[in-house]
């Protein structure tokens, strides 16, 4: 039995109190939905910035009424300390993943993406402390390691942070180091790496280029490669995302605590390959894809070249064990996105 199995079938025995920062949101909605069919009792909180309502209906009506009723709401911003003390009084873990992602939105806008991410998180580190959460997973980020250029990323070498909201992620990690070590508070940093799945938002200027893409291909829209598309990415399956939230907010070992660790699969999918295994699958659901090519444009500023994970502090101190490879991830969530993006199969 892996360790997820086992730390599973203990929280079902002995539920506890969670809360989720983000909960609206594409991880934070997994993450809600995970910890539900766990009979765990859920808080969540959001201010819908790109958050949706619809993710948290989706959700309702995956869990049963039951396992429903142990989840309560709170519209409202991290930025308010008051707002985040509330809501973690009586919480044994937090699971914070509000923030605003996206490099070109930080680049356009950096002093919103520090507001939300940077003052956001500090409130509640203060809010954890003083409320005595026994434990913060945070979301942190691979943005961290800049502009290093060795491969696989291991967590102690990291570069020069190429945006400002690679900037904000380090930031975050800082702070809850000092907070652990002045306050004695317990804090875990994943490090996640192109997330991918269910209800992620293929819409708008910050869209990530797999929800982006399989919306595109759907409706018979061109889809732009930035650069060469020999850039390369570790993509990660949200289930496996919440396993190591899971994991991190239970693990036992003091060693595994105060730490932070990549969340990834260690493999390397460059983006001409995504393209084609994207459009694989999708092409027996919609013919008008035989004859689609995507079209090279230029390097997006604020990217880094390639990127993969060096996994195995996770798996030696948390006890990481990834489910899903690309491939199942992709299958699970084109399955999502042919059902929820406008173009109907044939
Ligand atoms: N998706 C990825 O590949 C990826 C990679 C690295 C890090 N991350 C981090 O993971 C976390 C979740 O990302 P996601 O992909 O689910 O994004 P998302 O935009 O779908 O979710 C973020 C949620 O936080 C909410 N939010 C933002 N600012 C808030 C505020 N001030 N107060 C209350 N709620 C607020 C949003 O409304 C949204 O529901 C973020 O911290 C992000 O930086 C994501």
């Amino acid at each position: 039995m892996s360790r997820y199995d086992e730390v599973q079938r203990e929280l079902r025995g002995a539920p506890k109190r969670w809360l989720v920062t983000g909960c609206a949101g594409f991880i934070g909605s997994n993450l809600l939905e995970q910890l539900l069919r766990l009979d765990q009792t859920v808080a969540g909180l959001d201010n819908f910035s790109t958050g949706k309502q619809s993710n948290l209906e989706q959700v309702k009506n995956l869990v049963t009424p039951e396992q429903w009723g142990r989840f309560t709401f709170a519209r409202g911003d991290i930025r308010e300390l008051e707002f985040c003390r509330s809501l973690c009084r009586g919480v044994d873990y937090v699971l914070h993943e509000a923030a605003l992602g996206s490099v070109p939105r930080s680049l356009e806008d950096p002093l919103t993406t520090n507001d939300n991410n940077v003052n956001g998180t500090l409130n509640m580190l203060v809010a954890v402390r003083d409320e005595g959460v026994k434990r913060m997973v945070y979301a942190a980020s691979s943005s961290t390691y800049g502009d290093h250029p060795g491969l696989p990323k291991v967590e102690d070498v990291i570069g020069k942070p190429l945006s400002p909201y690679a900037v904000t992620k380090y930031v975050n990690e800082l702070y809850a180091d000092v907070f652990a070590r002045s306050y004695g508070i317990q804090t875990i940093g994943l490090r996640y790496f192109n997330v991918f799945g269910p209800r992620q938002d293929p819409d708008g200027a910050y869209a990530a280029v797999i929800p982006r893409w399989i919306a595109a291909l759907i409706k018979g829209e061109q889809v732009y490669i930035n650069g060469t598309g020999e850039t390369s990415r570790d993509f990660c399956f949200v289930k496996n995302v919440v396993q190591m939230n899971i994991l991190a907010a239970t693990a036992g070992e003091p060693e595994a605590v105060n730490q932070v660790y990549n969340t990834a699969l260690n493999a390397r999918t460059s983006l001409n390959e995504l393209y084609a295994m994207l459009r694989e699958r999708l092409l027996p659901h919609y013919p008008h894809l035989a004859g689609a090519r995507p079209i090279h444009r230029d390097f997006r500023q604020g990217d880094v070249l390639h990127s993969q994970a060096d996994i195995g502090k996770g798996r030696r101190l948390l006890g990481y064990d990834p489910t899903h490879t690309i491939n199942q991830g992709l299958d699970a969530a084109l399955q999502w996105y042919i059902s929820n993006v406008g173009a109907s199969p044939a």
